[in-house]
């Protein structure tokens, strides 16, 4: 690393020239260096640098050389529309790329692509002088009336992880922050400023914080507290959240900031460990003002620095000040690349498009056929809405992909004779998915008829879903001739969704949730208040009383839930189809079948392309505790392997286990807990199909 220092180069500006933001300097003396930042400043610069400025900005004191860090939603593409209230303070760029939102890129299950998508984001974010991204976001699927889901990587914390650990190694490798959001359990978006998660800690441990844990690892640079209270307190003022936790358990030296307007008291905000409050408008809720509490002696000026060092700390280990500084802000040259972000954006659309159902009809080959295109979406792009909107361009709507299938007649409103007398039907449907309110598991009632009336009429009825999250197919799913769940696709993932269905492109997307059949059968059934309406938003959330969510179902989210109850759910999590078939078989350890402490083992299956086409396959490995001392999931995903075999080939594919990867956290030791005794390994292409199997014993 080097030891250039930020205050020497207050004095003679020297250019930042790479694009690689990983950690210029060590923490240690990083935070050397911003003390002594913070020695030359006045008690009301050190306030100033509590609270961000102009709706994104991260604080700064320009008079004492301490420029403002500008910040963005990148949540699926840049978002350019920020109506800053000074719109001088960046040049904005004119365009960015939509690109599909995270949960499509979760069900790639490919790291590789993970990589590639944050890593072209980042570009974006670097020519338009952002610093810091406001993502990745991760928490875990647990609600499927969620209607942020679509922002995040799905309900298994290890497939999150991996997905967040590419994504941030991707991410600041272009030289943007990476900003891990939202910590902690913010899985309900019903009045998010007023609902209190009740969570215990082997969840908190084994569930909802892993995907944190893995972006830490991979040298995140930022953590974003979340609206919701934990077990409480909210966390952008939790002590236990941000010190005990973020700081104390995992180790996390970088700066953490609040959701937008969610902190409440300043005395317990400077007691948590928290840094920034952002966006650092003043709100009605918000306690007395600082300045005041510090004249009285309530908040010491001590706690004011201790409370801005990250802050600074972490823009000097990064670089950032002397970027702003040297004038190196901006790199619009990276916008040459757009090209390739639409190529990244179309190759996510397509390995991340699930095949949920096909009874023959695809891919689709004749080409003479008389298609009918009806639906929810035709002209308009679905995506999701909020702080990740973004408009992108040259947008392929669903329409103009699917019309050049082939004689191909849109629409709106067919007539039964219509619907009847296709030879195709293929209708789009689903959900708007937007930040700030949830949405029934139903879909809207006119959206559920014309889906039934579509397959009831005509037995060769595709349908593509284009949602965040699950939503409920359980009456048509089984009776149309092909379900595709196209998610938000980004613009121009439609082009990759009429290459699957034209049989350009194997798909190769896997769930990455479960979906239910009803949703009573969920565990998150009976999180919003009884009583409570989806369309109750009319209030300020102010004025609502504080509700509880209980976690009751602790560690048993998503599959872990559905196969220790033994529902049978609509489609498992892991699941997806390809054109082509595949056989899993010889599963072997490598070694020994004991595994004691310090040593892996490896496991090793034969996959093989059992079809005609080549293909990619996702296989997965699955363990599980045979007799338990707690409740534990029958079983939880801990490997994952993307291959792509031509027809009838064989490939050997390895796993790496440790002891440590069998664990569960104790709640006696606080600590992670390997029980001696017989585990078992399944391995297959779904969590509700792993014929392949092996016992290990821990010794
Ligand atoms: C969202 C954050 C977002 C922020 C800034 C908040 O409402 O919860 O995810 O980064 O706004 O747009």
């Amino acid at each position: 690393m080097k030891t250039k220092t930020f205050t020497a180069v207050l004095c003679s500006i020297a250019m930042w020239q790479g694009t690689q933001a990983q950690q210029l300097l060590t923490w240690d003396e990083a935070y050397r260096q911003a003390d002594v930042v913070i020695e030359r400043l006045s008690l009301d610069q050190k306030i100033s640098m509590m609270r961000g400025y102009d709706k994104f900005f991260l604080p700064g004191v320009p008079e004492a050389g301490i420029p403002y860090i500008f910040t963005s939603d990148a949540t699926q593409g840049l978002r350019l529309n920020l109506n800053l209230p000074d719109p001088t303070m960046v040049r904005q760029i004119e365009r960015s790329t939509a690109f599909p939102s995270p949960i499509m890129l979760a069900a790639t299950f490919s790291s590789e692509l993970a990589h590639r998508y944050a890593r072209s984001v980042g570009e974006e974010c670097r020519a338009s002088g952002v610093e810091v991204l406001l993502g990745p976001g991760m928490n875990i699927y647990r609600n499927s009336q969620c209607s942020r889901n679509f922002e995040y990587f799905g309900e298994d914390p290890f497939l999150a992880a991996r997905m967040v650990e590419a994504y941030v190694v991707g991410m600041q490798s272009t030289g943007t922050l990476a900003c891990l959001k939202h910590f902690l359990a913010n899985n309900t978006e019903w009045y998010r400023r007023r609902s209190n998660s009740i969570v215990d800690e082997r969840a908190i441990h084994e569930i909802y914080t892993p995907a944190f844990v893995a972006g830490i690892e991979a040298g995140a640079a930022s953590v974003m507290t979340a609206y919701n209270r934990l077990n409480g307190e909210w966390c952008g003022q939790s002590h236990y959240v941000i010190t005990e936790l973020l700081r104390n358990e995992f180790g996390f030296r970088g700066m953490v900031m609040s959701d937008w307007r969610s902190i409440y008291d300043w005395r317990k905000v400077v007691e948590s460990g928290q840094n920034i409050d952002m966006p650092g408008e003043d709100y009605f809720y918000l306690t007395s003002d600082i300045r005041s509490l510090a004249d009285c002696g309530q908040i010491t000026e001590q706690q004011i620095e201790e409370m801005i060092r990250p802050t600074i700390a972490t823009s000097i280990a990064f670089g950032l000040y002397d970027r702003i500084l040297s004038g190196d802000k901006y790199r619009p040259e990276l916008l040459d690349s757009l090209p390739a972000h639409a190529q990244t954006s179309y190759e996510v659309a397509a390995e991340g498009t699930v095949l949920l159902r096909n009874n023959g009809i695809l891919p689709l080959r004749n080409t003479r056929c008389n298609i009918l295109l009806t639906g929810r979406w035709l002209e308009e792009l679905p995506r999701g809405g909020g702080a990740a909107r973004v408009e992108g361009y040259d947008i392929v709507t669903p329409q103009a992909a699917l019309s050049r299938l082939g004689n191909v007649t849109v629409s709106q409103k067919p007539s039964d004779e219509e619907l009847r007398s296709a030879d195709v039907v293929i209708i789009t449907t689903g959900t708007y998915d937007t930040e700030g309110v949830e949405r029934p598991f139903a879909m809207p009632k006119a959206d559920e008829r014309a889906v039934r009336r579509a397959v009831e009429l005509n037995p060769n009825t595709i349908v593509i879903v284009n949602s965040g999250s699950g939503i409920d197919m359980t009456a048509w799913s089984d009776r149309c001739a092909a379900l595709i769940y196209g998610w938000y696709p980004g613009q121009n993932g439609y082009d990759a969704i009429a290459d699957i269905i034209a049989g350009r492109i194997n798909p190769s997307g896997k769930l990455p949730m479960t979906i239910e059949r009803r949703f009573a059968d969920s565990p998150a059934c009976g999180t919003m208040p009884r009583g409570a309406s989806f369309y109750d938003r009319v209030r300020n959330e102010h004025f609502i009383t504080p509700y509880d969510v209980a976690y009751d179902e602790s560690v048993l989210v998503g599959y872990r839930w559905y196969e220790y109850n033994r529902i049978e759910p609509l489609f498992p999590f892991g699941y997806g189809l390809s054109y082509t078939s595949f056989a899993i078989d010889r599963p072997q350890l490598a070694a020994a079948g004991d595994l004691t402490d310090g040593d892996t083992v490896t496991v090793c299956v034969r996959l093989t392309n059992t079809g005609n086409i080549r293909g990619k396959e996702v296989v997965q490995l699955y363990a599980g505790e045979d007799r338990p001392t707690v409740v534990r999931p029958p079983k939880e995903l801990k490997g994952i392997r993307k291959v792509e075999l031509d027809p009838q080939q064989s490939t050997s594919v390895e796993f790496t286990l440790s002891k440590r990867d069998l664990a569960f956290w104790d709640e006696e030791t606080r600590s992670w807990r390997t029980n001696p005794g017989d585990y078992t390994i399944y391995i297959g292409n779904s969590s509700a199909d792993t014929a392949c199997t092996l016992k290990l014993t821990v010794k």
